[in-house]
């Protein structure tokens, strides 16, 4: 029988939550399996969403995790990822936020059918799913995600949900396009339209605190929780004075034209910069890379970032060195990732 130990997790202010963890699960899904859903996004040891320190008991190792996430003398002075612990006794983990960060999770699998499958770029298709008739629709904040299985080829991935909740059950993810991606492969082959898929979630972190001015940058499919956000904002805020810029490496690879051109509609003050980062001569329209149109930096505005790695730390370093607090700085990292398990 696998070993099973005490978890104590502390948070600000002394409040306390206790779990039991299994020595051959790591603490999010110990958590999770719980009712608790605590700070985290990648849950594979890339986004360091999960840091925490560790104030008592013992781990072999921590699973496989980026160097960005955490070094090698950050984990010496005992901070850990909560995503890639699996103890070895009882422990006693401290978080640096307060206890209402903490979510409730309930464990949400709907069954559905893919109902529309759409090549919108040379690399980028969008699907669109629904929960089958006799479950609820899910309720879930623009910018979170669900984890999409299409048993047909037995993977999993992780996908934003780019339509707002409006109680329907119809939900749209954009999916890039891999050369050998198992489950992209099978869209792009047209196979997977009216095919059964399983949807567990919501999860994710990367939603709307509710600022007057945000600005949003996205990086290619990084798109989809930002369009989720801007459409809940063009229904109930419309005023909000938001910027984007959205980024691609190719012309080919432009897609949300008209769902762009829709949402400059409905937000008068939504100023979009769509940049192409190498161009053709025929592309009259902004060039370069992301960070090179993030504007005049205001560290009084609050900046979210979705996209590929690489990007999101170009621009969170170029955020942070004009003075943007951390706490104004909130990621999403895509990543061009095999199986995940919830
Ligand atoms: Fe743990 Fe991302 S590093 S959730």
């Amino acid at each position: 029988m696998t070993d099973e130990y005490k978890v104590a997790l502390t948070f600000e202010g002394a409040d306390r939550i206790d779990i039991a963890c299994r020595a051959d699960e790591d603490i999010i899904t110990a958590a999770l399996r719980q009712g608790h859903l605590l700070l985290s996004d990648c849950r594979e040891g890339s986004c360091a969403t999960c840091r925490g320190f560790l104030v008592d008991g013992d781990y072999d190792q921590l699973l496989p995790h980026s160097p960005h996430a955490l070094t090698d003398a950050e984990e010496e002075d005992g901070i850990v990822l909560a995503c890639r612990l699996r103890p070895s006794s009882d422990l006693v983990l401290d978080f640096d936020y307060p206890v209402d960060r903490v979510g409730r999770y309930e464990d949400g699998t709907r069954n559905g059918q893919i109902v529309a499958v759409d090549r919108v770029s040379d690399t980028v298709a969008r699907i669109t799913a629904r929960t089958n008739a006799a479950q609820d629709a899910f309720q879930w904040e623009p910018g979170q995600y669900l984890q999409v299985t299409l048993p047909a080829v037995g993977a999993t991935r992780a996908y934003s949900m780019a339509n707002a909740p409006d109680g329907t059950r119809a939900l749209e993810f954009l999916v890039k396009l891999l050369p050998d991606g198992r489950f992209s492969g099978h869209l792009a082959a047209g196979k997977a339209l009216g095919e059964p898929v399983r949807l567990r979630g919501p999860y994710g972190q990367f939603v709307f605190r509710g600022d007057p001015r945000p600005v949003f940058v996205a990086g290619g499919t990084g798109l989809a929780p930002v369009l989720a956000i801007l459409r809940s904002l063009a229904a109930t805020a419309p005023a909000t004075e938001a910027r984007l810029v959205f980024g691609v490496a190719r012309e080919s690879e432009l897609f949300a034209d008209d769902e762009l051109e829709s949402l400059r509609q409905k937000l008068p003050h939504l100023e979009v910069v769509v940049t192409v980062e190498c161009p053709t001569e025929s592309w009259f329209g902004a060039y370069g890379l992301v960070t090179d149109h993030l504007g005049p930096i205001d560290p009084s505005r609050t900046y979210y970032l979705c996209g590929p790695p690489a990007m999101i730390a170009a621009a969170e370093q170029l955020l942070l060195a004009a003075g943007v607090p951390r706490e104004r700085v909130h990621t999403e990292r895509f990543l061009e990732t095999g199986d995940q398990q919830p």
